[in-house]
């Protein structure tokens, strides 16, 4: 089927070639339904690369010249809803176990695996401050997506202030820092907190992933719903080797994990934590 009344010619042929092609890069299995999703995030891309047809881009992502339009093709599928303190009892759950790990190995360090934008990671280096008390905490927290661009957004740290309304004025006032002039409108995390964070690049596909363990926790959470089982389960097991005994995995609220559960058992609320033998 094409649809003739859109600006580009768009057939139900080449959205299957790009499900196809998406799922053997991210691993994102897109749902037959989402064509028109498709067609209106790459007609952006074939009208800033002044394309005529879905042929053409299909042929670019093929040829050896195309081999940067891949990332760009990545970014512009992938779902980065996210915000602070999104499903707040796990921060509440990782603010009780905090002190405990930092008694327990000293230094702690926390793995916020689809880190989108970067709202999720903040929210877990706030946490932290306001567990471990004072900024100088012994933490460091690795943020990885697959997506470049939100990273970039992520370590500019930079938000409407719509996007942190929610926030308690303490929480704003402490971690936030307003802006003026031309960046009215906005807040920056500070600083401090933005210290404790490394972003980078990580496609949770990827064989090898530019990043050693152990964690006292990991964050994977709503990305797990556009992997199919088998994907979830290769990379729930390579989780299992990165965390610490007493760690914990937190995933997103609709995203169960009983096809593994020889190595993860439930410990609250979407939590989890490795199985003892
Ligand atoms: C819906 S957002 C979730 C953000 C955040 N974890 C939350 O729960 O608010 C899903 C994120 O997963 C990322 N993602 C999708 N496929 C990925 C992959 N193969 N490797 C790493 N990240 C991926 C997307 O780029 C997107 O930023």
């Amino acid at each position: 089927m094409t649809l003739e009344t859109q600006e580009f010619a768009f057939s139900s042929a080449q959205f299957e070639e790009i499900r196809r092609l998406l799922y053997a890069r991210a691993g994102i299995a897109l749902t037959e339904h989402k064509q028109s999703m498709v067609y209106a995030r790459l007609a952006r891309r074939l009208r800033s690369l002044n394309m005529g047809d879905f042929s053409d881009y299909l042929r670019l992502l093929h040829a050896p010249q195309g081999e940067a339009e891949w990332q760009s093709f990545i970014n512009a599928l992938t779902t980065n809803l996210t915000s602070f303190f999104r499903e707040d009892h796990h921060f509440q759950a990782l603010g009780e176990l905090l002190p405990l790990w930092q008694r327990e190995y000293g230094q702690v360090r926390l793995w916020c695996a689809a880190a989108s934008t970067g709202e999720e990671a903040y929210s877990m280096a706030i946490t932290a401050v306001e567990s471990l008390g004072g900024l100088q905490i012994p933490l460091r927290i690795t943020a990885t997506d697959i997506d470049t661009e939100v990273l970039h957004k992520a370590e500019s740290a930079t938000y409407p202030l719509s996007a942190i309304d929610a926030l308690s004025l303490e929480r704003k006032r402490t971690f936030f820092l307003r802006g003026r002039g031309a960046h009215l409108g906005y807040a920056r995390v500070r600083a401090e907190i933005r210290a404790l964070i490394d972003f980078c690049q990580l496609n949770l596909l990827d064989p090898h992933w530019p990043l050693s363990g152990p964690f006292d926790a990991i964050f994977c959470r709503n990305v797990f719903i556009y992997f199919d089982k088998a994907t979830q389960n290769s990379i729930l097991r390579r989780f299992a080797e990165l965390l610490r005994p007493q760690g914990r995995l937190f995933v997103g609220h609709s995203e169960v994990l009983n096809q593994v559960a020889d190595l993860w058992q439930p410990c609250g609320r979407t939590i989890y934590r490795l199985r003892r033998i």
